[in-house]
């Protein structure tokens, strides 16, 4: 009996327990077995179980036939292969001219980019799809008075329009505001094809803070929900660990200020009072949110993590709240995670804000200064529909935990974390020799391929000769999925490489 006679349906649940590596091997075979590697099925149940970062358009993938799944589950390899090795090839340096004073940048997806710049105040999307003709879609000049602090951006419409909110400070305080941006790629990303009128954003709302209410410092958007943190003040001092979090939806403009209950986060900044010493507190409570979960991340008693997973507010989806304003407190936690003997620095989550996904992926990247410049990830994937079967037990410990060293006298400057979180870039800064080393990881939790679970490495050879100098970067975006980072430069240069 050969394998191609063999019924379709179990040759297929053979092909399923491959690696994709190997059915591409196995579509070399042959004329039959290319056929059979092809298929829907086969494909959406690989894309099921792939857990590499994928670069997949804005539709719904059970919509995309099996060559296409194909296609992008190839590329995906090609890029961890890539991302993997020592100096992994730049396959493509692209410039865009004439950004300076570039404070913030994010990709959405690996075909658009938003860049905030402080001076001109402005928020501009580019279309960076084809890198040979990187174009701007759209513009957003910032008012007068405001100045920009940072924003986040995401995908809405099945990647036909992008939502933006950012924080600006202005006289009294500070102010977020949403737009909305319609994106029309032009036919063949072909910018010489002739003048063209940007699309004029929509605000979509302005909401006001004056500073004795506490300054918004942080900001997310996933979908149509917006979320902004909010230190408490009394008399102009900061409660330590009290925090409120504002959920916007954008399409009913429905404001609810939630307290997410973290009143035991302590501060051991809170007996120094100044400017700078109140910001470090503010770093103490992280957040993100997902398609109906508010995930909260913070430091307690100055040694634990503790990661807590909210549904949001059931009433921020009703349609009868138009407008309105509340305020709730969170129900108590779907799953709390907590992880010890962590003396924090400074620690991130992954921003999960791009597509319509029901998974919420979580990294907290600490560095231990005092002890000789640990870093330690702990990643878990949760899944929202087993959010409320997690055992919460006694160990409560993250489901996958990588600790690293960076190099001795070594730290983090400028940190990007792909959207899973299964990879990241950031600048390192040597403080001896006062050299800058721009690094990267990946971090793949229970791969069973027989890969190193952690691969920290530089991002290029040491000899490699580039034509700008990292001392000057200033601002650093990374798509994981794609392998594509941009780096904007003091000199008003901004760079995307593409691995
Ligand atoms: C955190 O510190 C507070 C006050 O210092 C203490 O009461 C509490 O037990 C500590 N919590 C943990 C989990 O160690
Ligand atoms: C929306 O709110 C209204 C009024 O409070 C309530 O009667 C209704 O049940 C809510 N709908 C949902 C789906 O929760
Ligand atoms: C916003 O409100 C609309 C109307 O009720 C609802 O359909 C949608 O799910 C809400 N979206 C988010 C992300 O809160
Ligand atoms: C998000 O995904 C869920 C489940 O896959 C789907 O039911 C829902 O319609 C999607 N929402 C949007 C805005 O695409
Ligand atoms: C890793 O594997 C374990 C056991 O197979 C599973 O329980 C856990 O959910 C997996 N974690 C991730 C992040 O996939």
């Amino acid at each position: 009996m050969t394998l191609l006679s063999l019924p379709t349906d179990i040759l297929l649940s053979i092909l399923v327990l491959l690696y994709p590596e190997d059915i591409l091997l196995v579509s070399q075979t042959c004329r039959a077995l290319h056929e059979y590697t092809l298929n829907d099925y086969l494909w959406h149940r690989i894309l099921d179980s792939c857990r590499l970062p994928l670069d997949i358009p804005y539709v719904d993938p059970n919509h995309l036939p099996g060559p296409t799944l194909q296609a992008i589950v190839t590329r995906a390899l090609r890029v961890d292969h890539n991302w993997r090795r020592p100096n992994p090839q730049i396959r493509k340096m692209t410039r865009l001219g004439d950004l300076d004073n570039v404070l913030q940048m994010q990709f959405i997806g690996s075909d658009w980019l938003v860049v905030l710049r402080r001076a001109p105040a402005s928020l501009s999307v580019w279309r960076v799809a084809n890198t040979d003709q990187p174009y701007r879609a759209a513009l957003i000049d910032l008012p007068g008075p405001e100045f920009p602090l940072s924003f986040c951006a995401a995908m809405q419409m099945g990647g036909r329009e992008v939502l933006i909110a950012l924080i600006s400070g202005t006289r009294s305080g500070t102010q977020l505001s949403a737009y909305s941006v319609s994106l029309k790629p032009q036919l063949d990303d072909d910018a010489s094809a002739g003048p063209f009128t940007l699309p004029a954003p929509t605000v979509i709302c302005r909401i006001d803070r004056q500073d004795s209410e506490g300054r918004f410092y942080e900001v997310h958007v996933c979908s149509h929900t917006i979320a902004v943190g909010i230190p408490q003040f009394v008399d102009h001092v900061l409660i330590p660990g009290a925090y409120r979090i504002l959920i916007v939806n954008s399409t009913t403009r429905a404001q609810c200020l939630i307290d997410p209950g973290f009143a035991e986060v302590s501060s051991k900044l809170l007996f120094n009072i100044g400017r700078y010493l109140i910001f470090q507190q503010l770093a103490q409570l992280h957040f993100q949110v997902c398609a109906r979960q508010l995930v909260l991340a913070a430091v307690r008693n100055q040694s634990t993590v503790v990661v807590r997973i909210h549904d949001l507010p059931a009433a921020i989806f009703n349609e009868t709240t138009v407008n309105s304003k509340w305020s709730e407190s969170l129900e108590s936690p779907n799953a709390e995670y907590e992880s010890s003997a962590i003396s924090d620095v400074d620690y991130h989550l992954s921003a999960n804000s791009m597509r319509n996904t029901t998974h919420i992926s979580f990294v907290a990247f600490h560095s231990i200064f005092s002890i000789g410049n640990d870093v330690r990830v702990i990643y878990s994937t949760f899944d929202s529909h087993s959010l409320t079967c997690l055992d919460l037990g006694p160990s409560r410990q993250p489901p996958f935990a990588c600790p690293f060293r960076t190099e001795l006298g070594a730290s983090p400057e400028i940190v990007s974390l792909g959207e899973t979180g299964q990879r990241a870039v950031w600048l390192e800064r040597r403080w001896s020799s006062d050299e800058y080393t721009l690094m990267k990881a990946a971090f793949s939790p229970n791969r069973t391929d027989g890969n190193d679970p952690v691969v920290v490495q530089p991002l290029f050879a040491r000899h490699l000769a580039l034509p700008f100098e990292l001392h000057t970067c200033r601002s650093l975006a990374f798509e994981e999925a794609t392998g594509r980072v941009s780096l904007a430069l003091h000199t008003g240069e901004l760079y995307i490489l593409q691995f």
